[in-house]
């Protein structure tokens, strides 16, 4: 992932989500798991609103499987249907299919009763760069689905792929830009790899992780790197992890830099466990 995040890109991006979302029913909005709220765009409400809505909760094989059941009955409560989810796997899409009948059902309902039968759900898919757009339409459309080309009567150029008999979809997800005026936001988003990591602090941003860890998942870090998490400050466990993970510079110095990026890289790989870092 190498993106840059100009003014002028994002204002292109969300014209043409305003344009496309014209021509569906329904928002597939993916998040990431491990901050479903960060990993928002709040735009999107204002985008989908008379839109039938499913929220996934994707690279949820990353985070924490109880904060998963939470944030899926967030979602629920404020009327969004919701589904956790492992993109890269297809093992999910049962479920997700199922859902994404039960989101439109009241549409497909109104449909029968005006004498329009089996016009399928046309649905798009949104979400902030990095979150998994691309993996998840490539996963459930697989080599199954036949594009079907332009539409009548719809704007010129837009692909569909044919899901099933009941979904069309949208082939060009919608891209949406985090908002990140609140810091934590931006801390988190830096966290999952939303950002060019040569524009971070990552001896920060690991201190700020190895903060987090020791208060929401005490003994994760002394498990792994073996060190002392007792009444010790981050920046001495950071120290701690430098040495026993032989992060060692010229001169015989702790590479405190090196030991940022390891742990910062476990964190995203998921070698460090399945972690959330937010809750609702
Ligand atoms: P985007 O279109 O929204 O920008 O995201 P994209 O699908 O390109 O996915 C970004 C990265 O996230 C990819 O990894 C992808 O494999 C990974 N990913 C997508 N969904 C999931 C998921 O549910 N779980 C996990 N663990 N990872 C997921 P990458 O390292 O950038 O590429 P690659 O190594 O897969 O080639």
């Amino acid at each position: 992932m190498d993106f840059q995040w100009y003014p002028g890109h994002m204002t292109k991006a969300k014209r043409q989500m305003q344009e496309d979302i014209k021509l569906i029913d329904l928002v597939i909005e993916l998040v990431d798991a491990r901050i479903p709220l960060s990993s928002r765009n709040p735009d999107i409400d204002e985008l989908g609103k008379h839109k039938s809505r499913l929220i996934l909760l994707n690279k949820a094989d990353l985070a924490d499987a109880e904060k998963n059941r939470i944030w899926k009955a967030y979602f629920c409560e404020k009327g969004y249907f919701a589904v956790e989810l492992d993109a890269r796997n297809r093992t999910g899409m049962k479920t997700i299919q199922h859902a994404i009948l039960e989101s439109c059902r009241e549409k497909t309902e109104r449909d029968r009763r005006r004498g329009i039968k089996n016009r399928p759900i046309r649905a798009m898919v949104a979400g902030i760069p990095n979150v998994g757009k691309s993996t998840f339409i490539n996963t459930y459309a697989g080599r199954a689905c036949t594009k079907t080309g332009n539409k009548p009567g719809v704007t010129k150029g837009k692909q569909w792929i044919r899901l099933n008999q009941n979904v069309d979809l949208l082939d060009t997800p919608g891209i949406l830009w985090p908002k990140f005026d609140d810091p934590d936001v931006g801390m988190r988003l830096a966290l999952i790899g939303s950002m060019n990591d040569h524009l971070l602090n990552t001896d920060e941003l690991s201190l700020e992780l190895i903060q987090y860890l020791t208060e929401h998942y005490p003994g994760i870090l002394s498990a792994r790197y073996g060190v002392d998490e007792n009444n010790e400050k981050p920046v001495d466990i950071l120290n701690g992890i430098a040495r026993n993970r032989n992060c060692i510079r010229t001169g015989n110095e702790l590479d405190y830099g090196k030991a940022a990026v390891l742990v910062i890289d476990e964190f995203r790989t998921g070698r460090l466990g399945r972690i959330t870092l937010e809750t609702p």
